[in-house]
């Protein structure tokens, strides 16, 4: 990590060094899904999950009475997996099909990389800004996004707040804490959530991507999906954590070589979402959503006619989908569109 200061720098900064510096930052310079990797997200423990959101999307898109132009923007595409199936399963309905367009929003130009390649043979858009799609009905699709933003915490002791920062002085890197006016946070975002706090912890980049979001669904229509792992409650805690090779390691002595997440607060995301003028439509676990998408029932169709190893792998990654001491209960899902809209579907 190179940083132009030899003191120390406040969390939010330091974990978009650690994750996003060009030169060193974790997804700037590795693929870190799959078995091998240091951790695997939905779209590639199974593709039944990828074939979930489509029927959403497709359902959507019939709701808004299908109208003949539609963005599809993933958000943080990763390696490419959920994209790719999204597309393929949407080839099974054409009309849908000749009304989208896609995108994908991506930072890390070396997992850029990695999509094209991996989606050469179909017509996806890269975007830098979201701001760039401005001119017909978008849905927005985040799984596993919104949580490798990098996040400020505060802490409260006897009525004054402090902000986290790293000392980054010497080679042992260690927390330490700012005095900080919380008043001139909360008015920057301009909504009332540090009463009853003792700990606040939430990303400020979410927020501003939240307010882009919202500028485009409530002129042009559409939403926002959130697949997420969070809790929904008014009080905030420390979610912070860092993994590698599928464990969770110390954060402060694996610079740019492990990923670093939170948890979703979807309570303050609620919040913010009611400040932005749109709404929450639903708001699930991840189990319950893909179950009443019929994930179950697709699992049966695509299982009647395989051999009995494959049959066993299918349901074996399913259970990791939706299993509560798995994905299932810790996953959350968000949608979130302009008050115009009234839909349902899997919560
Ligand atoms: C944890 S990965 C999830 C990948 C994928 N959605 C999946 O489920 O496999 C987070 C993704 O978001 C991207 N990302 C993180 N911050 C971003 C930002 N500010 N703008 C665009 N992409 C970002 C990362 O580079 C990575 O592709």
């Amino acid at each position: 990590m190179k940083v132009k200061t030899n003191k120390s720098i406040s969390l939010d900064r330091f974990i978009n060094k650690s994750l996003y510096s060009k030169s060193s930052g974790y997804y700037m310079k590795k693929n870190p899904f799959g078995e091998k990797g240091d951790f695997i997200t939905a779209p590639n423990i199974s593709i039944l999950f990828s074939e979930m959101i489509s029927i959403w999307i497709i359902a959507l898109w019939e709701k808004l009475k299908k109208p003949k132009k539609i963005n599809i923007v993933e958000l943080g595409a990763g390696n490419g997996e959920m994209m790719l199936n999204i597309i393929k399963t949407s080839n099974q309905f054409l009309f849908f099909k000749n009304s989208c367009k896609f995108f994908i929003f991506e930072k890390s130009p070396y997992l850029e990389k990695i999509q094209k390649e991996k989606l050469k043979n179909y017509k996806v858009r890269w975007l830098k800004k979201l701001i760039k799609i401005n001119n017909s009905p978008t849905i927005f699709i985040g799984n596993e996004f919104f949580d490798s933003l990098p996040v400020k915490q505060f802490t409260k002791k006897n009525s004054i707040w402090f902000e986290k920062h790293i000392d980054i002085s010497s080679k042992n890197k260690k927390f330490l804490e700012k005095k900080i006016n919380i008043k001139k946070i909360e008015k920057k975002i301009g909504i009332n959530f540090v009463k009853n706090q003792k700990f606040i912890e939430f990303s400020p980049l979410m927020i501003d991507l939240l307010k882009k979001i919202s500028k485009i669904v409530n002129k042009k229509n559409g939403g926002l999906l959130i697949i997420d792992y969070g809790y929904f409650n008014k009080k905030m805690f420390n979610t912070l954590q860092s993994v590698k090779n599928h464990k969770k390691i110390d954060i402060l002595n694996n610079v740019d070589n492990s990923d670093i997440t939170h948890l979703l607060n979807y309570k303050f995301i609620e919040k913010i979402v009611k400040k932005l003028k749109l709404k929450v439509n639903g708001f699930s676990t991840q189990r319950n959503f893909l179950i009443k998408l019929g994930i179950l029932q697709r699992a049966e169709i695509i299982s009647k006619k395989v051999p009995f190893l494959m049959k066993a792998d299918i349901y074996y990654r399913l259970k990791r989908l939706i299993d509560n001491k798995q994905m299932g209960e810790i996953f959350k899902v968000m949608f979130i569109s302009n008050k115009k809209i009234n839909f349902k579907l899997g919560f």
